[in-house]
């Protein structure tokens, strides 16, 4: 294919403002899809993807417009993946920005369009849903037009559901949009920005090619892995998976090459041809680093090795998460896991739960502290409250830092700015984006943001805020670790890692949970949380005698012995530490976040 005939573009949208239905329009409208085939949603595929509404994993389609080719490209909606969405819009030369005409613009989705204006990408915006009463396209084309500096006489207005301005999006699509630029002459350089895992041909890889020929049946380098494979396939959705014989510059496909593991054809990675290698491979590769950590359990313990296989498979299908063994005294034997956010830590767990049939049990999300020892030059990385140093070693502790951008209707300014300060934030900028809606920026810990600052903000805001953030580095603080001690005895799974101001709060909330949730037993026992040593809150259970016979009178013998067993059997659940006791609920309400 000539490169002057190709658009290659991704669309931009918040969740909701209507890029998938989008894209079901101009499927039909390319007649890429038989309308008997038609369902709604046809590129998502994932069930928790149609469930959540939101796209996990980057699909990629081929259709034709009037003698041009135009590789639509799916980014990922959600910031966790915020590397993965700018490897899409790597292989793009434009993008569609769709915004919802009665909602206006939301955090993520600028982000993303800073990302694709750093990328120098062509914009192309489309207020979507005009045909709803509530639509008010002047209104918002304005506020685009302020934020964005896209002139507000070139913002489309399309409705997705009916297809009204469909059409027109398109020709503006291979009117505005620049084609690739790439020479097949040049030495093959062709990058993959998403790959996920079959169970019958492995590793499928989503590819552009930047410079030269990829061909099917050659051996090919992946120049940052420095590994070296042979071309199994290559070819294009259209949607339906069609094998061709090569793929030269600008176009889009997709790679098979014997991969076992997602791990070796990463996101950013660079494949060139073995034999004619180019000098140096594209710009930007990056290893995606986790952010937040917990532990794993399975809460029956005969399920570890299922859970250690579940690991194993998803891992191959998902190189971003991490996992290694590890032992707490109170849940037994479970994994310690790292994730790039939140949703994400979501994601694995509820696949693990869902696709691999398991029920776990989660320890509370952490972050990566970095260490300074007493008298040692380096640091350690500390995500796991027990691997804490002792105090008396530590010089100093730093934490990460987030720069979250938030867009709120004005009215919540007030509510969200008392939520930010109470989570340690710095307010470092607001401005009003349109009459009645506000953007705020502020910098905070992490650690601030992965206990439930998202819910909060959508429920101090009915949900009409809406947040982006992106790392912003470390910086010291008053960071204690927390124990909480049950007879004397410290729990594992209750330690935290916490700054001082909140500690006497947080041990106080959990000793009066604990003191709810676990039964009493046959003496007292104190629950005391502790700062190095010294106890700054205490709870006692009182002591009872669980005597299951009262319930028993006369002499029915058989009776008894039921209840015996029943309550042995009941015994098996249960956890003893410091010769207390606890049942396995206990552990896993007590961990729940309130
Ligand atoms: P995610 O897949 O969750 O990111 O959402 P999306 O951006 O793909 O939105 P989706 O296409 O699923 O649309 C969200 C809702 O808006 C659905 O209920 C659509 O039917 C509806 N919708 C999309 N476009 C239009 C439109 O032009 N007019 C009206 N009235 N509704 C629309």
């Amino acid at each position: 294919i000539d490169p002057k005939q190709i658009r290659n573009l991704s669309i931009i949208a918040h969740i909701d403002h209507g890029k998938s239905t989008l894209s079901d329009r101009i499927l039909e409208l390319t007649k890429a899809v038989d309308p008997r085939e038609m369902r709604e949603q046809y590129l998502d595929s994932m069930d928790i993807e149609r469930e959540r509404g939101i796209t996990i994993k980057a699909q990629n389609v081929r259709v034709s417009w009037k003698d041009h080719v135009i590789h639509l490209i799916d980014t990922p909606g959600h910031v966790d993946f915020g590397y993965e969405v700018s490897r899409s819009l790597a292989a793009c030369e434009g993008v569609v920005l769709v915004v919802d005409a009665s909602q206006g613009i939301e955090a993520q989705t600028l982000a993303n369009c800073y990302l694709a204006i750093e990328h120098n990408l062509e914009i192309v915006a489309a207020l979507n849903k005009i045909d709803l009463p509530a639509a008010d396209p002047d209104r918002y084309a304005a506020e685009i037009d302020k934020i964005l500096g896209i002139d507000k006489d070139s913002i489309l207005r399309i409705s997705a559901k009916t297809g009204e301005g469909v059409p027109e999006l398109l020709d503006a699509i291979v009117e505005r949009i620049p084609s690739p630029s790439g020479s097949t002459d040049a030495k093959t350089q062709a990058l993959i920005f998403d790959s996920y895992y079959d169970q019958y041909r492995g590793v499928v890889s989503s590819i552009r090619v930047v410079n030269g020929v990829l061909r099917s049946g050659t051996k090919i380098k992946f120049m940052q892995a420095q590994a070296v494979h042979e071309v199994e396939e290559i070819g294009v959705r259209l949607p339906a998976t069609t094998p061709v014989s090569e793929l030269g510059p600008g176009e889009v496909g997709y790679l098979i090459a014997g991969i076992k593991d997602v791990g070796e054809a990463r996101s950013g990675e660079t494949v060139t041809d073995f034999n004619d290698p180019a000098p140096a491979p594209l710009a930007g590769y990056r290893d995606p680093k986790p952010m937040v950590f917990c532990g794993l359990y399975p809460v029956d313990g005969d399920e570890f090795s299922d859970l250690r296989d579940a690991l194993t498979k998803l891992k191959l299908n998902d190189a971003s998460f991490t996992y290694e063994p590890e032992t707490s005294q109170a849940l037994g034997f479970g994994f310690r896991c790292g994730f790039l956010g939140l949703l994400h830590m979501e994601i694995v767990r509820e696949r693990l739960e869902r696709e691999f049939n398991l029920n776990l049990i989660a320890t509370a999300p952490s972050v990566k502290y970095l260490v300074y020892l007493n008298g040692k030059p380096d640091t350690v990385e500390v995500d796991n409250p027990s691997e804490l140093p002792p105090v008396s070693n530590i010089a100093k502790i730093e934490e990460p830092y987030l720069k979250i951008s938030i867009i709120t209707p004005a009215e919540y300014v007030g509510t969200l700015m008392e939520l930010s300060q109470q989570r340690r934030g710095i307010m470092q900028k607001m401005e009003y984006i349109s009459p009645d809606r506000v953007e705020m920026v502020y910098r905070i810990p992490l650690a601030e943001v992965v206990v439930d600052f998202f819910d909060q903000l959508k429920s101090r805001t009915k949900g009409y805020a809406s947040l982006d953030y992106e790392a912003d580095g470390y910086q010291e603080a008053e960071l204690v670790k927390l124990d909480v001690l049950l007879n004397g005895v410290p729990v594992d799974a209750f330690s935290c890692i916490i700054h001082r101001s909140k500690a006497y709060d947080h041990g106080r909330k959990m000793a009066q949970k604990l003191r709810e949730l676990i039964p009493r037993q046959l003496f007292d026992v104190p629950i005391q949380a502790s700062i190095g040593g010294k106890v700054i809150a205490r709870e006692t259970i009182k002591a009872r005698r669980k005597d299951v016979l009262a319930k028993c009178y006369g002499g029915d013998i058989s009776r008894k012995r039921k209840l015996l067993e029943k309550q042995k059997e009941g015994k098996k659940k249960m956890k003893s530490i410091g010769r207390v006791e606890i049942p396995q609920e206990a552990f896993i309400s007590a961990l729940k976040l309130d």
